[in-house]
């Protein structure tokens, strides 16, 4: 299709209100080990599965997906007793999608978890701990003065026995269960101000107690890894790694065959949206998962700390769109055009891992920037149908509102007001889906 074409097509496709997946309640989305970790952006389950449903008519096919950050795709494969694969440029992503995909036996990790608990139980008060007050804290040195900007002293002491009483974990499994948990409650536990999509601190906030809050989400944890150890089949459960390949690394060059995939499912991080390693830097400081965040940040996609210059840009409506953000901001024209050149390099190694007959489900909506529409949406199929890809299907579906990451505030990234907002996300989005034939 032409790129004409391509916009006419994307004008044409109406709703599909099924697969808005309305009906769907929270114990639906965070069913199984899905509920483990807060993560922006993140898919509910439902939306996977029907893809699956769709496109698999194989036991034992292979499914990836490049970007996958909490691991909805992956954990959804392996319940079906699917292959998954999948690599993600954020640690601490890998680290809960490790978690998440690994069924473990309930009495055993019941078990394990209460004899944890019985380690930390806490004075609230003093939030000193007992019988293990001798406990060393383990506070990453040399990221100290970046904890301290986000933990009072005291609970950066009472997180830091935790995480020493983890580290004593010698079963590696369990450890990462438990690191997921101290991860997810970090933000709880801290000033960041909870409804800021950006890094930012609220003074007034009264962080919950470290004990309370691990206590309450191991105790929540316990009960996903239950239904799931449940679902997943018996041949899963008894050689987890021939069954899951995940790598901390770039969706460009994955460690994944050349044609051997049955289906990617995916959604790429959105250009100028979340910056991935800032929003998840509590996590990476606490498990000291990158020495300098400034460099680590570079490696993210969509991030508005890298550029190219020269580098080409293959799609018609991405460089239209660049073209158009020039003399609105060059710096962001840049950032977008950096963000088409990466997501071209991502769908050539789609094209390559998935074997002839397999498909690719790319997630995206489209965003509005200093008054440019930024059509992700349509440029992703015209980048798609450059890797070689033939353009097979494209669903429009409804965000439902509460999860909307819409009219935010540039600096803040608070929620703004239509007028005062910088950047606005719409209330639909796409499944651009590609065929490689
Ligand atoms: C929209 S999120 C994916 C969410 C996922 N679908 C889920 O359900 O959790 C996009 C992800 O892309 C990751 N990412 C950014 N740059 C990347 C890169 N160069 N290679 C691989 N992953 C990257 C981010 O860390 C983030 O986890």
């Amino acid at each position: 299709m032409s790129p004409n074409e391509i916009l006419e097509w994307f004008n044409q496709v109406s709703i599909d209100k099924t697969w808005s997946f309305e009906g769907c309640k929270p114990s639906d989305t965070g069913k199984w080990t899905h509920g483990y970790h807060r993560y922006p952006a993140k898919f509910i389950p439902q939306l996977v599965e029907r893809l699956m449903d769709e496109y698999i008519n194989n036991g034992t096919a292979s499914v990836n997906d490049p970007f996958m950050g909490c691991g909805t795709t992956v954990v959804s494969a392996i319940s079906r007793g699917f292959h998954a694969s999948g690599t993600d440029i954020n640690k601490v992503a890998h680290l809960v999608t490790g978690a998440k995909a690994t069924a473990i036996r309930p009495d055993y990790l019941e078990k394990k978890v209460k004899q944890f608990l019985s380690q930390i139980s806490c004075f609230e008060e003093e939030l000193s701990f007992f019988p293990v007050s001798q406990v060393q804290p383990h506070i990453p040195e040399k990221h100290l003065e970046r904890i301290d900007y986000w933990f009072a002293e005291a609970v950066r002491d009472g997180l830091g026995k935790i995480l020493t009483l983890i580290r004593h974990e010698n079963d590696l499994v369990v450890q990462s269960f438990f690191l997921v948990a101290f991860s997810h409650v970090l933000k709880t536990c801290s000033i960041w101000s909870q409804g800021s999509t950006k890094p930012t601190r609220d003074l007034k906030k009264r962080p919950t107690l470290p004990c309370d809050a691990i206590k309450r989400h191991l105790l929540k944890m316990l009960k996903g890894n239950s239904q799931f150890y449940d679902i997943v089949p018996a041949c899963v459960k008894d050689k987890p790694n021939s069954f899951l390949n995940i790598q901390v690394g770039s969706a460009k060059v994955q460690p994944v065959r050349d044609d051997s995939v049955d289906l990617i499912v995916s959604s790429s991080p959105y250009v100028t949206s979340y910056e991935y390693a800032d929003l998840h830097q509590l996590s990476t400081l606490w498990l000291d998962l990158a020495d300098d965040l400034k460099e680590y940040r570079k490696e993210f996609i969509g991030t508005s700390y890298k550029q190219y210059e020269g580098k080409p840009l293959s799609s018609q409506i991405a460089s239209d769109i660049v073209t158009e953000m020039l003399p609105k901001s060059r710096k962001k024209a840049k950032e977008i055009e950096a963000f088409f050149i990466d997501m071209q390099e991502v769908f050539d190694e789609s094209f390559r891992i998935l074997r002839p007959g397999g498909r690719c489900c790319y997630v995206i909506g489209n965003t509005r920037l200093k008054g440019v529409d930024i059509l992700n949406a349509e440029a992703f199929a015209e980048s798609l149908q450059e890797s070689g890809f033939k353009l097979d299907r494209l669903i429009k579906r409804e965000i439902p509102l509460k999860i909307l990451p819409q009219k935010r505030d540039e600096k803040t990234g608070r929620f703004a007001s239509k007028d005062k907002a910088d950047s606005e996300a719409y209330p639909t989005e796409y499944i651009v889906i590609g065929l490689k034939e």
